[in-house]
């Protein structure tokens, strides 16, 4: 990258207005001449995608597709997610697409999910959490936990792990996480869930995304020897239904400097297919090609200790109801 291209990148990531619209996506982009999506190949690579129905997701899935994954597209409406499979094999030529249900904040339907991909897939490349929404009023998930809480912490925890050892005997492999710039103004709390009383849509998600990153980077950790990378990554400010219901006042002020989803999609399908950067490091947090810091506020930074760290692994274990040895899964593994 060349001095100019950083010293840019340097100044939009100073303002998140900047930054996370569309100006920094297209800034950065002229900037470094990313080559275009189009140009990644991803044949013979398997990739389960969460949340491929609609916004950054199904524009992940069609340029995935694009590039020749074979592709298995997860979220919880069987009907529309079989309907997003046809049409994407259909825009792509790729044949190679399929569709999988489950509620991501039920522990049993991703257990079931996880049961179905191992019979029927010899291998996973990379596996992406990105499915998450904003819920307004506060839901209950089927097992009795916080509805954002139980589908983007604890049902990507229970669905990583029990998808380690396949991972692990397709290394080298990777996991991605799509977070949330919210984050940054959110500290690290365990448990993630707000009081019912207290409960504020935007604030839980920021809490949930909060922990997802300290989660990727305790996985890395985790699964360091087993050659699995994991990533997580913000997208942006992107014009989605998602944006849109979520945060509608937010989504009708910005509507503007929004980043279409296949801008947001960008740096998902660009961690995974790159070679060099994404595999040669692990735990990072991403935003438009680049590794970004995780705390922007000495609030955040001093709740994000280590042992909190060690609460909320304790808490995804127990939440889950995982109980396997995730050492003997590596071991078996390699
Ligand atoms: N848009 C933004 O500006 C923005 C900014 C920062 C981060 N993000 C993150 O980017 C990701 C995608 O968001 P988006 O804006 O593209 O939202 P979206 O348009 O609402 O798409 C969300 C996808 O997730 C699936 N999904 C939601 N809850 C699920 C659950 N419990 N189980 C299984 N699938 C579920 C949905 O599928 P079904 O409804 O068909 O199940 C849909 O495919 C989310 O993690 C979000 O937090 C978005």
């Amino acid at each position: 990258m060349t001095h100019w291209a950083r010293t840019l990148d340097a100044a939009l990531e100073a303002s998140f207005l900047l930054s996370f619209s569309r100006v920094g996506f297209s800034l950065r982009n002229r900037a470094e001449r990313w080559p275009p999506p189009e140009t990644l190949s991803l044949d013979g690579r398997v990739i389960l995608l969460t949340g491929g129905t609609s916004g950054i997701g199904r524009a992940a899935a069609e340029q995935l597709a694009r590039a020749r994954a074979t592709l298995v597209l997860l979220a919880r409406d069987p009907e529309r997610t079989r309907a997003t499979a046809e049409a994407i094999t259909a825009a792509s030529g790729n044949d190679r697409v399929s569709a999988l249900h489950t509620d991501m904040g039920d522990p049993d339907a991703v257990r079931s999910a996880a049961e179905q991909l191992l019979r029927t897939h010899a291998r996973l490349d990379v596996l992406i959490h990105n499915a998450g929404a904003v819920h307004s009023a506060r839901r209950v998930a089927p097992g009795g936990l916080e509805a954002t809480v139980a589908s983007q912490v604890v049902g990507p925890f229970l669905l990583t792990a029990l998808l380690a050892g396949l991972l692990a005997r397709s290394a080298p492999a990777r996991v991605l996480t799509m977070s949330s710039g919210g984050m940054y103004l959110a500290p690290l709390r365990v448990p993630p869930e707000l009081a019912p009383e207290r409960y504020d849509g935007p604030r839980q998600y920021a809490l949930a995304k909060r922990a997802q990153v300290v989660l990727n980077e305790l996985w890395a950790e985790r699964l360091a020897p087993a050659a699995v990378a994991c990533h997580a990554l913000h997208p942006g400010w992107v014009d989605t239904p998602g944006l849109r219901e979520g945060l509608p006042r937010f989504a009708r002020l910005l509507r503007p400097l929004l980043r279409s989803p296949a801008e947001g999609a960008d740096g998902l399908v660009w961690l995974a297919a790159a070679d060099g950067a994404a595999l040669g490091t692990s735990g990072g947090f991403w935003l438009d090609r680049r590794r970004r810091g995780v705390h922007r506020l000495p609030s955040t930074r001093r709740s994000d200790s280590a042992e909190a760290r060690r609460a909320l692994w304790a808490y995804c274990l127990e939440r889950s109801g995982w109980d396997g040895d995730l050492d003997a899964v590596i071991r078996a593994a390699s």
